[in-house]
């Protein structure tokens, strides 16, 4: 699959599909890429004429006791995985490239109140440097239409926001979790489990479905997170947060509101894993 490092020459050639009247989908990923990712891909595909996926390990997404150092590199698997799903170009720059100032890029793009809350307040930082990279590869790309992952909700969102504010023409689409046939949510984190933590794991989305049918049936939401919470610790999970908020900006729900989220970040061993389950309140579990 055709594969460029630098900056200028992927600019190049996306310009070229565009100046034919190309509409271009745009996937960020880290690599080490799994099915959620490739569903991605073909989300992407059905989308636009041409997909451009992005490879890209953030350093400034990651706090300093965080796993940037470890976070596994595939860049040759990944590349064959590509190669198979109809992708046209990828984007795999070095960090010099992003950050040729390194830490002396001084420029951030913030979304404060929906980054400092939940996986916010845990990874200080974390969505500042999410935030910064998109808004980077956007301008980079200057994709029709960019899609994310569900599984990571409050950085959809986040995105959601930093597009809309900072007027970039692009449609941010968000795409369904892909799961293991036991419920686990995909991730490249998982593979920090041990067997032991891996036959556990997925108990946080049992968890958070268990606190969603509870909400459709009219439980009161504070209860359902001190329910989760409970639940979590018992089963030996060290919990951050299992919380239950609006859907649309992760306020806590008023009374009244209907479109609600389930969302949990948990540790098991090395692992932190996060995962989300909708829920409407006024109509039971959506299909
Ligand atoms: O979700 C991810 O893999 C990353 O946070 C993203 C969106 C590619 C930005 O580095």
């Amino acid at each position: 699959v055709r594969t460029e490092t630098r900056i200028r020459p992927a600019r190049g050639v996306i310009d070229g599909w565009r100046r034919e009247g190309s509409r271009i989908a745009l996937v960020p990923t880290m690599g080490n890429l799994h099915q959620g990712h490739l569903s991605l891909v073909e989300a992407a595909r059905g989308r636009a004429d041409r997909v451009v996926v992005t490879i890209f390990v953030n350093p400034l997404q990651f706090g300093p006791s965080e796993d940037f150092g470890a976070y596994p590199r595939t860049f040759g698997e990944d590349q064959a995985k590509l190669e198979g799903a109809n992708v046209d170009l990828v984007f795999e720059p070095e960090p010099g490239e992003m950050y040729p100032r390194g830490d002396a890029q001084q420029c951030r793009v913030e979304v404060p109140s929906l980054s400092d809350i939940l996986c916010g307040a845990s990874r200080p930082g974390h969505f500042a440097g999410v935030a910064t990279v998109v808004a980077k590869l956007f301008n980079i790309a200057g994709p029709d239409v960019a899609l994310f992952g569900e599984k990571d909700f409050q950085q959809l969102l986040v995105i959601r926001r930093m597009t809309a504010d900072l007027c970039f023409p692009i449609e941010i689409e968000g795409v369904a979790t892909v799961r293991e046939p036991d419920g686990l949510a995909m991730s490249s984190r998982n593979a920090y489990l041990s067997p032991v933590e891996r036959a556990k794991a997925p108990f946080l989305y049992r968890t958070l479905c268990a606190g969603a049918e509870k909400i459709a049936a009219g439980s009161p939401w504070v209860e359902v997170e001190d329910f989760g919470r409970d639940a979590l610790r018992y089963a030996g999970f060290e919990t951050d947060y299992f919380a239950v908020r609006r859907a649309e900006d992760l306020l806590p729900p008023a009374e009244d509101d209907a479109d609600l989220v389930l969302l949990a970040a948990a540790r098991l061993g090395r692992a932190r894993l996060i995962d989300n389950v909708r829920v409407d309140r006024g109509r039971g579990l959506p299909a």
